[in-house]
């Protein structure tokens, strides 16, 4: 029984010399956290969302990352992009295959990125206009 009224005694003094020993004040001299901020993005080929993709800048990235094997009479399975009615025309299997599966490029061989599949996407999801 005694020792059990002892007790709570001895936990406060284990307390107040754990806090004594804890004393060392929060350095004040940490790094500012603003410093690591990226600079503001400036990636042509990241629209801000709402903005118009021009059919040009679809064109340009298709004939970049697509025509190694789909454009001229060597295109893969007869789908070539070499002009304005066949882009248009495989619109949504152009988004099926290089914007939702990123199977397109095949084995990614020209080395496409994520910016340039979803600048295609949007392009596409606005109608896929010609102008
Ligand atoms: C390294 C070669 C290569 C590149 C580069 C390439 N493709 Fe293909 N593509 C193929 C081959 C091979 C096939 C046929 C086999 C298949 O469908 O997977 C094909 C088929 C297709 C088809 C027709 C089949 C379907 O699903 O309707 C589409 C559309 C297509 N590719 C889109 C694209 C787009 C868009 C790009 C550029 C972003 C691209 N490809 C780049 C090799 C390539």
């Amino acid at each position: 029984m005694k020792n059990l009224i002892l007790l709570p005694g001895f936990l406060i003094i284990a307390l107040l010399a754990a806090c004594a020993g804890n004393n060392t004040p929060a350095s004040s001299n940490s790094p500012s956290p603003s410093s690591s901020t990226p600079p503001a993005s400036s990636n042509p080929t990241t629209p801000a969302s709402g903005e118009k993709v021009s059919f040009s800048v679809a064109q340009s990235i298709i004939q970049s990352r697509c025509f190694m094997c789909h454009s001229g009479a060597g295109a893969r399975v007869g789908v070539n992009f070499d002009n304005k009615d066949q882009i248009k025309k495989y619109a949504e299997r152009i988004k099926a295959r290089a914007v939702d599966s990123k199977g397109m490029p095949q084995g990614n061989a020209t080395g496409m990125t994520d910016a340039e599949r979803q600048t295609l996407g949007t392009w596409i999801t606005q109608g896929a206009s010609l102008d």
